[in-house]
């Protein structure tokens, strides 16, 4: 990682935390309890990819960054929700989340699952509440975007096949698709979000950039099956080799762990391709891309 993107990264996690801590309710708050769990699975913690990539993409259409902090802080908390449900026992029954135990054994089942509710319906009214570009229409096309790529033809429909493919061989298509919903539609939506809280773009650079979406969408999942398998639980934060005890199909089970890095290769390969198109103003995202092929955990 070179030093001015290690930087970048640095200033946009940090402004992004502080956007968050503004953005929930106060632990003070009634209900009190409910308020501090979801501060719990928010705050102080994850990579922040998701506002990362909303802060990146706002490059290419000189976006603000208070704008785009608005965005991320709302895909970021769709993002946090869906970790805390996937980590309940009726998903993935895992104990440890970002270095910390999961909201459902810190709390309790009925806490993480309404800090999830309560989570997805704060990132809309965040969203919702004050402008993230100048035009209320288009504003009104991104709250309908985070909605496609967080409901049941985006993220949630993602979850729901991969509960339904336990113990089942999926051909790659089919882990493609599962891949594209449960991890690729919010990777997606937050690129088309930040580039959409600055000037409008032509039809042409916006396919351009939902190809990249999807890729890099699909790139992350690969990757975050490799490191299931290679990486270990202190580095992850997050339980390792989990995959293969509940017996997931991933890419590492379908193709090996050497062709599914071969695959990511190719993949960053494809998205870096696209964003050359934009020539210098992309030049975040490129070394995002690179990075989320290279992260450790
Ligand atoms: C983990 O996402 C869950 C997936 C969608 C693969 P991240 O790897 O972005 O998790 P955090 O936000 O950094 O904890
Ligand atoms: C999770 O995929 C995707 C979502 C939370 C939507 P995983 O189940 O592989 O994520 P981890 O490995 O628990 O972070
Ligand atoms: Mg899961
Ligand atoms: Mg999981
Ligand atoms: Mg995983």
């Amino acid at each position: 990682m070179n030093t001015s993107f290690a930087h970048w990264m640095a200033d946009v996690q940090a402004r992004t935390e502080a956007a968050l801590d503004r953005a929930l309710p106060a632990a003070g708050i009634a209900p009190e309890r409910l308020h501090d769990a979801m501060r719990y699975a928010v705050l102080g913690g994850g990579k922040r990819v998701r506002p990362l990539l909303v802060h990146a993409a706002g490059l290419l259409s000189g976006a603000t960054p208070e704008h785009l902090d608005r965005a991320a802080c709302a895909v970021e908390m769709i993002h946090a929700y869906s970790l805390v449900h996937d980590d309940m026992p009726c998903m993935d029954n895992d104990v440890l989340r970002r270095g910390k135990p999961t909201v459902h054994v810190q709390y309790d089942d009925a806490t993480a699952l309404l800090v999830g509710d309560a989570l997805q319906t704060q990132a809309f009214l965040h969203l919702a509440e004050a402008p993230v570009c100048d035009d209320p229409m288009r504003q009104i096309g991104m709250l309908r975007l985070l909605a496609q790529a967080s409901g049941s033809r985006g993220m949630a429909g993602g979850q729901a096949i991969d509960l339904d493919s336990v113990g089942s061989q999926l051909s790659l298509a089919e882990l493609e698709f599962m891949h594209i919903h449960k991890t690729g539609a919010l990777i997606r939506a937050a690129l088309l979000l930040g580039v959409q809280c600055g000037r409008a773009l032509p039809e042409t650079e916006l396919d351009n950039l939902d190809h990249v979406g999807k890729v890099i969408g699909l790139l992350f999942q690969v990757v975050d099956d490799i490191l299931d398998t290679e990486a270990d639980t202190a580095t992850l934060g997050k339980t390792a080799g989990k995959d293969a005890a509940h017996d997931k199909p991933t890419y590492v089970s379908l193709l090996g762990v050497v062709r599914a890095r071969e695959l990511a290769g190719e993949l960053c390969q494809d998205a870096l391709d696209r964003l050359a198109r934009f020539g210098d103003s992309a030049h975040r995202l490129c070394e995002l891309t690179r990075f989320i092929v290279q992260r450790q955990f």
